[in-house]
């Protein structure tokens, strides 16, 4: 569907950002670039719908080379999702969602039709929400219609440059899993780009993990798990396994009379099991080290530094 042949880019400033990628993305996948910051993701995918124009190589899609494309069908037939909300907004989410099948000329009737039931797809009901401006949206709902504009003109391709990573963890696991329910129905070909390991093995029926503009390795989520090709790939999957260290459950004492003088104590030593048996009891300890104050641990704070940990796909280590 979209194949990449020994494509690199160079940009005026002599910035060598991908370097001969070879890569073949399959109709109907969902297909995640992750990567280090500046390893090439964003470039890789611009050069997609030719925001980006690529130095070297050939892009085909369904065997035509992109640059053979009209460049405004080609634009129009790929969904584009950004990383910042990019709502137009003085225009309403109807006219947002409606850019794209304006600019094809649908007619009045079918546009209305189409933004209706997207916007149902993604449990926003039309009457509430057709007319409201983006600002009177949250984040999530702003960032669920831009997924939703890319959607409008029913384009085989979407592409989308780390869309959640704004979000709150909960938004985020929401939209995860609208654009997987959507892509598993309506069997898209996406190219997502993520910092973000955790979504990738979510998301991803194949991850492509991009370092200094090369590809390093490319396979399923399960491949990555049980056969990283090196220790930089076994690193980036692993990087969400670290312990949870007990300094990082502390808040630092800045007043010492807060600490009530009955206040449980525990060594900065102590393992995490303790610390949380002790915290059933009591909604604060303190910890020390040598003989020293060093902070305290409430209970709300530890929760929420936990629950923060888990959902990053952290594990408990003792
Ligand atoms: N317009 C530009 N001119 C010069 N260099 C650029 C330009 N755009 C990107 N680069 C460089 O190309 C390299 C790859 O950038 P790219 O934006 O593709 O990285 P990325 O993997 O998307 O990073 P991030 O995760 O930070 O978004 C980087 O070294 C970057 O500084
Ligand atoms: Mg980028």
């Amino acid at each position: 569907m979209i194949r990449f042949e020994h494509v690199s880019k160079q940009f005026p400033n002599g910035t060598l950002a991908v370097k001969s990628l070879d890569l073949e993305i399959e109709k109907g996948e969902f297909f995640v670039l992750i990567g280090p910051s500046g390893s090439g993701k964003t470039t890789t995918l611009k050069m997609i719908n030719r925001l980006i124009e690529l130095s070297k190589g050939w892009v085909r899609i369904n065997g035509k080379k992109i640059s053979d494309y009209d460049i405004h069908e080609l634009r129009w037939d790929i969904g584009y999702v950004l990383q910042q909300i990019a709502l137009f907004p003085h225009m309403t989410i109807a006219e947002n969602i409606a850019v794209v099948p304006e600019l094809k000329n649908w007619d009045k009737k079918r546009i209305r039709t189409r933004v209706d039931e997207l916007l149902e797809m993604v449990g926003l009901d039309p009457k509430e929400y057709r007319n409201r401006k983006p600002h009177e949206l949250s984040g999530g709902q702003q960032q669920r219609v831009g997924v939703l504009r890319a959607l409008a003109a029913d384009p085989e391709i979407i592409l989308m440059d780390e869309p959640f990573s704004a979000l709150d963890p909960f938004s985020r696991e929401k939209l995860q899993d609208d654009v997987l329910e959507i892509q598993q129905r309506l069997k898209k070909t996406i190219v997502f780009v993520t910092h973000d390991m955790r979504e990738a093995l979510k998301l991803g029926d194949r991850i492509c993990l991009m370092k200094d503009g090369e590809i390093v390795q490319v396979g399923t989520p399960h491949a990555f798990l049980t056969n990283p090709a090196n220790d930089f790939v076994r690193e980036f999957v692993g990087n969400k396994q670290v312990p949870v260290r007990l300094e990082e459950l502390m808040v630092p004492v800045t007043d010492e009379q807060a600490i009530l003088p009955q206040t449980k104590t525990v060594s900065l030593q102590a393992p995490l099991a303790e610390v949380f048996e002790q915290l059933a009891s009591f909604e604060q300890i303190a910890v020390e080290d040598g003989g020293k104050m060093v902070g305290v641990i409430n209970r709300p704070h530890a929760m929420k530094v936990m629950s923060q940990y888990l959902r990053d796909g952290g594990r408990m280590h003792e």
